[in-house]
């Protein structure tokens, strides 16, 4: 069930020019924004390869890009991730996991993060079952990669400038090839 490095070349070659959901850039630039900013925020190689892969689950599955318009919550970060398991280890899967609870989370812990959202994310946060409330916020904050998820949060939300220049997808396949546990032949 494993996805190989050259599925998610493939992924973001196609599927990833399709328009990231109800903003004006497409899934693949807005990967790239993310890695592109978590690099440039010095995060270590796990956490780049999350912001870069986060919302791969947009990619696999065709029917989410029409979830929002149609109000359903596509649960796109966790069905990705039986098909990273096998491929990369828990500090670049689990932060995926975790990143739209990081939005919930931070919608209940910082003021003025929920003004600062995309109108379409705060759309998608209404079917995502909007602001925590105290104890999941604190529930939250002591999981494992939670730490992770909440820093990809926040490149997630600034990575949906229109006509940013980023390096493209083999800039970043080096950090993948040296993160994967195994590949498969
Ligand atoms: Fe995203």
């Amino acid at each position: 069930m494993s996805l190989t490095l050259e599925n998610i070349e493939c992924l973001f070659g196609n599927a990833g020019r399709r328009l990231y959901g109800g903003e004006a850039i497409t899934q693949r630039e807005h990967g790239l924004q993310a890695a592109w900013l978590a690099e440039r925020d010095g995060a270590d190689d796990a956490l780049i390869a999350a912001s870069l892969l986060h919302d791969l689950g947009h990619m696999l599955f065709e029917q989410a890009d029409s979830a929002l318009a149609s109000g359903e919550d596509d649960l796109h970060q966790y069905r990705v991730l039986p098909f990273l398991r096998g491929l990369f280890p828990a500090a670049v899967v689990e932060p995926i996991g975790l990143h739209v609870e990081a939005k919930r989370y931070l919608c209940a812990t910082e003021p003025g993060y929920l003004e600062s959202l995309s109108e379409a994310s705060v759309m998608s946060l209404a079917l995502q079952g909007g602001s925590m409330d105290a104890d999941m916020a604190r529930q939250f904050a002591v999981r494992p990669y939670a730490a992770a998820a909440i820093a990809l949060r926040r490149y997630d939300d600034q990575a949906k400038v229109v006509g940013l220049a980023t390096p493209g997808l083999e800039h970043f396949m080096p950090r993948l090839r040296a993160l994967a546990i195994s590949v498969p032949v």
